[in-house]
């Protein structure tokens, strides 16, 4: 996504410039050539240097550099992002008024480039009207905001946004300016991700050891890639990713449920998740003790959630299924691919070193209709969620 893009990184002087630091690393780190402009209360905060060492590249702190007399105007020109992290009230009044007073400010005014700014200040700075109408202005310019959040400030904690977004929050809004303009844009998409649980007894339950981990990262990616993201997510420990809405089910019955619910409107839905496939026919109401012995939990089949709601699917949607296989992956996941009446299924071996359950990184096929596999290699679930909805966008129309 990052590789080879433009991106000027515009800093203003808040204490939310340590997480700058971070912004430049990441996207140096992701293959993005990144130029620093700083304004003067910015380098007090943060040096030149420490932007320069980070991304390998000059920063910008003043239009009389020698040498570089019209970097203000070269840079968002040809940048594919002008990204301002933090932006101070200040630089919001500044460029709402169109100044252009220093370096910062003269290169917003010649800009081509879509600018997305993470406001950071004071949660009475920011609810003050004059700060609400220089965003209210600057957005109807076509400018985007990630943040400013709720959140402890570096005075104390607040109830109030005034707090820059994190790193990672930004990144994936940017990510998403940038990636947005594709087939999934406006789509809706809903992810399945993680097992679900069983009840046995009131503290006992029968699951399984699906970590969650690819339908987290396919749902980051659709969201980036410009969809309306719903992910369905059974018990896991994973922080949802920036931007989609999160429904969270405990049962594959829950989980049914909510697939149901969401169906009719979905584009494309992706079962990531790795449902139960047996609960205990009677879950007992009360704890079962040790002391009584040997128990036997007799266990019947859940719903089949993919065959099950087939009916309710939108016409012209496209439905991905996944399949863990121990042993012939390919002829069973072309099987289940009929039965199932799925578009794609994504076909892994359980028994694979650094592929499946609990690993970050996965080694799949991808099947469509015709029953070809396209195989790729052992990569990480990032880069196999990328490589899913490649195919995905393929076939939408
Ligand atoms: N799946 C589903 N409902 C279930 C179990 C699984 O919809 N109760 C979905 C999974 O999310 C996955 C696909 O079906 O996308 C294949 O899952 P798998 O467990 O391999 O399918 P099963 O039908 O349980 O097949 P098996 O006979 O191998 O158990």
């Amino acid at each position: 996504m990052w590789a080879g893009r433009r991106v000027v990184l515009g800093v203003s002087g808040g204490i939310a410039c340590y997480k700058s630091c971070v912004l430049a690393r990441r996207l140096t780190e992701a293959g993005a050539r990144v130029d620093v402009v700083l304004t003067r209360s910015a380098a007090e905060f943060v040096g030149a240097v420490t932007f320069e060492s980070l991304t390998g590249r000059p920063a910008l702190t003043s239009l009389w550099e020698p040498g570089r007399a019209l970097a203000h105007i070269r840079l968002p020109q040809d940048a594919d992002l002008i990204l301002i992290a933090p932006a101070t009230a200040h630089l919001l009044a500044r460029m709402a008024q169109g100044l252009a007073d220093d370096v910062l400010t003269t290169l917003l005014l010649a800009r081509t480039a879509p600018v997305l700014m993470a406001p950071a200040m004071n949660d009475e700075m920011h609810a003050r009207p004059e700060t609400q109408a220089n965003l209210e202005r600057l957005r109807a310019r076509g400018v985007v905001f990630v943040g400013p959040e709720v959140g402890a400030l570096a005075e104390g904690p607040s109830e109030r946004p005034g707090r820059m977004s994190e790193p990672e929050t930004i990144l994936a809004h940017a990510a998403r300016l940038l990636g947005g303009g594709g087939k999934l844009a406006g789509r809706r998409v809903v992810v399945t991700a993680g097992p679900t649980r069983e009840p046995i007894d009131p503290v006992r339950v029968v699951t399984n050891r699906s970590s969650g981990k690819m339908g987290y990262r396919l749902a980051e990616v659709a969201w980036e890639r410009g969809a309306e993201v719903v992910l369905v997510s059974g018990p896991v420990a994973l922080a949802p990713p920036p931007g989609v809405t999160l429904r969270r089910v405990e049962t594959t019955s829950d989980l049914e449920a909510v697939v149901r619910s969401e169906l009719p409107r979905a584009d494309v839905l992706v079962m990531a998740a790795a449902p139960a496939d047996f609960r205990p026919s009677d879950p007992s109401a009360s704890k079962r003790s040790r002391i009584d012995g040997a128990i036997a939990v007799p266990m019947e089949p859940t719903e089949d959630i993919l065959s099950g709601t087939r009916d309710l699917r939108k016409a012209g949607s496209i439905i991905v299924g996944f399949a863990l296989e121990t042993g012939d992956a390919l002829a069973k996941g072309r099987s289940k691919l009929e039965r199932k009446h799925l578009d794609f299924i994504v076909v892994n071996d359980a028994l694979e070193p650094g592929a499946g359950f609990e690993h970050d990184t996965n080694r799949v096929a991808v099947i469509g209709r015709d029953g070809t596999p396209q195989i790729l290699p052992l990569q990480s679930k990032r880069e196999v969620a990328e490589a899913i909805f490649d195919a995905v966008e393929r076939s939408l129309g």
